[in-house]
Order: structure tokens, then sequence, then C-alpha cells
């Protein structure tokens, strides 16, 4: 079940320690303002944000706290895909609707106690709009009342787009996935500057890696 779900398959893995760390690091990273909304984001394609979203979401599950995954990448979202469902209904579709009084019908229950989703939806012709729309600002205000903690998966920053920064903007902190040797620094600075410039919250770094020898993936957590 849920084959990219690490923590649940295989919870002693290294890559499942780093995670509930990482999980540890944020419920303590705020003293005065408790962080209840986190974007995870990253440079470019491929470095591991929606793995380490649906399974930070699954670590939050599993200490008892009732999470939400949302799927904000809304042009190349696969949380449906990781949670082995369909995408026929989800954010974009939302945010064309009366936010308010249609989002539960749009948050799907996953067999993991504690743990819901909200999958991208249908791509528009506009995502960054609907990203920065009132309603969408509303929407995240009205998952924050409903769960302990909402974590948003979304797409890169370096490409141009700004849909993430948007996200940044709406949330109360955010969490930058780089690759292990393959971001590179420079890179990984210039998507720092950039959320910095529309003063986003960073609450860290996750460098994600493959040890090439076993094939295994490794994370570490950099506050
Ligand atoms: N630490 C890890 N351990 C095992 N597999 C991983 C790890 N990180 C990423 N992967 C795998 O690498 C692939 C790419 O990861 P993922 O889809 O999470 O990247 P992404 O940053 O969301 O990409 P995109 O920008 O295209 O949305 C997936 O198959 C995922 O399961
Ligand atoms: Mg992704």
């Amino acid at each position: 079940m849920y084959q990219e779900l690490v923590l649940n398959n295989d919870p002693k893995s290294v890559i499942s320690e780093t995670i509930r760390t990482l999980r540890t690091n944020l419920q303590f990273s705020s003293i005065d303002k408790k962080i209840r909304t986190i974007l995870i984001t990253s440079s470019v394609p491929g470095e591991g944000k929606s793995f380490i979203a649906a399974n930070l979401a699954l670590a939050f599950a599993q200490s008892g706290s009732r999470v939400l995954l949302v799927d904000c990448d809304i042009r190349k979202g696969r949380q449906h895909y990781i949670f082995g469902s369909h995408n026929r209904a989800g954010l974009s579709n939302l945010l064309l609707e009366n936010v308010e009084e249609k989002y539960a019908e749009y948050i799907q229950e996953t067999k993991i106690k504690n743990l819901s989703v909200m999958f991208r939806g249908v791509t528009p012709p506009n995502p960054s709009e609907l990203l920065g729309s009132a309603k969408n600002k509303m929407l995240i205000d009205i998952l924050k009342e409903n769960y302990d903690i909402v974590i948003f998966d979304s797409a890169p920053i370096n490409g141009g787009l700004t849909d993430s920064l948007i996200m940044g903007t709406l949330v109360d902190g955010v969490v930058i996935v780089a690759a292990y040797k393959e971001t590179s620094i420079s890179l990984l600075n210039s998507t720092k500057k950039s959320l910095e410039n529309v003063k986003a919250n960073i609450l860290g770094v996750v460098l994600n890696r493959a040890n090439n020898k076993s094939k295994k993936y490794y994370g570490h957590y950099y506050g």
C-alpha cells in the first residue's frame, strides 16, 4: 500500500528517521507562533518535494496530529498517484467554487489514521492567478481551523513560475528540498533569495540524497 510512504513501509530506514527528525524540528521551530501551514518546495523538478511532503504529512499523522496534505502543484502534482487515487477534482476545481461551502467535498480520507488529502485537480489555464486569489487565502485560513497541520506540496521555484512564491507568502513556513550533490549551491541560494524577496518564512533545508551504492535514499535536515 502506498509504495512511496516509507514511514509506513520501512519505518526503521534512515530516511524515515530523518523525516521524523524533520517533524520534531518543525514542531519546535517556532516558540512564539505555532507553525500550522508548511510549504514544501525546491529549486528544480525531481528533488523530492512530493516524496518528502507525503512522508512528512504521514509523520505528523503518526504523532497524533490531524493532518491535511494539499497538492498545490496545480500543473504537475502527483500526490493522487502516491496515494493510489485519481485526480478527477481537487484544489484547482475548489478554487472556482464557494470555498467555504464546498471545501470538505474536495478532501479525501486516506487509509492512514489522521491523514487526509486534497489533490491538485484539473490543470487550469491560470494556476498562479488561482493560487494568488483571495479565495485561496480564505481557503488556507479555513483549512487551518480544521486541521492541526496542513502540508502543501508545490511546484519548483526556478523555472520562472511564481506559484510557489505566492504560496510562500500564504503559509506559516517553508521547507526547501535540495538534492544532495545535484542541486548547486548557487541554485539553492537563488531559491532562497526568491523566497526571502517575498518575505516567506524559511524554516530550513532538507538535503535529500541517494546513496548510489545501496540505491537507498537518505535525507538530512538543516534548520
Ligand atoms: N529520499 C527518497 N527516498 C526514496 N525515493 C525518493 C526520495 N526522494 C525522492 N524519491 C523518489 O524520486 C522521484 C522524484 O521525487 P518527487 O516526485 O518527490 O520529486 P519532486 O521534487 O516532487 O518533483 P517535481 O518537481 O517533478 O514535482 C520519485 O519517484 C520519488 O519517489
Ligand atoms: Mg512533485
